[in-house]
């Protein structure tokens, strides 16, 4: 009965046609852009394997911040690089540690962004695990008070979004009751809820200088293999009091966004991430791939599995491409 009744190609026949059918809808509205923050002063220090990609310091950070602004991002997440590290990853939670001062001083000359703030120890930590460390173990329900700690001092200077990636089990309670009892019960947190082990966060270690000094992540990032694990740890954080869900990475990790998508009626971010930033980087610095069409396809197709919103380093190209109407 299909054919010649139905021509699938006439749906694709000019661009009015294919713009009103079009089904994906990849706005600068969901867009959130990472940035590192570190002390001094004028400095943008570039990472190597992210091109395009600094280290900023206070002052320089705010001049990107501009931009961010007149391309009407809505939201940044910000890392912190301390100026010193320890056992305990002490500056984490100071009140005058590098994240704090940086969102001072963002939400002072910029009130509408959305801050959004990554709570980890493993930037701070000497031995680059996301927890404390006893006997060579990462130790779970102790480092739940050190990232509650970091979660109000970050609320305290105005975050509007607190993001927990360290993967300890009861994080974002733990999170949430600190939240509520100290009198930031509108503070919001996105979870990293499926956060798997992933080599693509190599080049992330290098801007922040977070690979661990043992081991790895295995025994609390989750295990590539498993999808049904990510619906069970959604579930608990929706349950603890997560507002935003996460799945990190977003491109190998496609069918786990679709699932949670399908399964949790909560917002959803995927992170595309540093490595997969390089990834096209690279072959775009090679000729080998047109950069403006493969992040917007890739995008799309993050989209399309099911976020609401996307991390990425890729925000403010593709921000200015989306208003000189390039299309995937
Ligand atoms: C901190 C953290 C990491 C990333 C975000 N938060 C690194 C890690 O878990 O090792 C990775 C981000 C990226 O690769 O872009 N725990």
């Amino acid at each position: 009965m299909a054919f010649p009744v139905q021509r699938m190609r006439r749906l694709r026949s000019s661009e009015a046609i294919r713009r009103m059918v079009r089904e994906t809808d990849l706005s600068v509205d969901d867009l959130i852009y990472p940035l590192f923050v570190t002390h001094g002063e004028g400095v943008a220090r570039p990472v190597e394997a992210m091109p395009g990609v600094c280290n900023y310091s206070i002052d320089r950070m705010l001049e990107e911040l501009a931009e961010v602004a007149r391309l009407k991002i809505p939201g940044i997440l910000l890392f912190g690089i301390p100026a010193i590290k320890d056992e305990y990853g002490s500056e984490a939670y100071k009140d005058d540690g590098i994240v704090q001062r940086a969102v001072g001083a963002i939400k002072k000359e910029y009130p509408n962004l959305l801050v959004v703030t990554d709570i980890c120890l493993c930037e701070y930590t000497s031995h680059g695990h996301c927890g404390l460390v006893r006997d060579g173990q990462v130790m779970n329900d102790v480092t739940l008070e050190l990232l509650a700690s970091i979660a109000l001092s970050h609320a305290a200077v105005g975050a509007d979004i607190v993001a927990p990636s360290d993967m300890m089990d009861g994080r974002v309670g733990a999170i949430r009751s600190a939240l509520e009892a100290e009198g930031y019960e509108n503070t919001l947190i996105m979870a990293y809820s499926a956060k798997y082990a992933s080599a693509f966060y190599g080049p992330f270690r290098e801007a922040a200088g977070s690979a661990p000094q043992f081991g790895d992540r295995k025994s609390y990032q989750m295990d590539p293999a498993n999808a049904n694990e990510a619906l069970r740890e959604v579930q608990q954080d929706i349950e603890e009091g997560a507002d935003i869900v996460m799945v990190k990475p977003a491109l190998a990790y496609l069918d786990v966004i679709r699932r949670v998508k399908e399964q949790f009626h909560i917002p959803l971010a995927a992170y595309n991430v540093s490595g997969e930033y390089s990834m096209v980087k690279a072959a775009v610095q090679q000729g080998w791939v047109d950069e403006k069409r493969v992040v917007l396809e890739l995008l799309t197709g993050i989209k399309r599995a099911g976020s609401d919103i996307i991390i990425t380093y890729h925000a403010k190209d593709v921000a200015k491409w989306l208003q000189e109407g390039v299309e995937p």
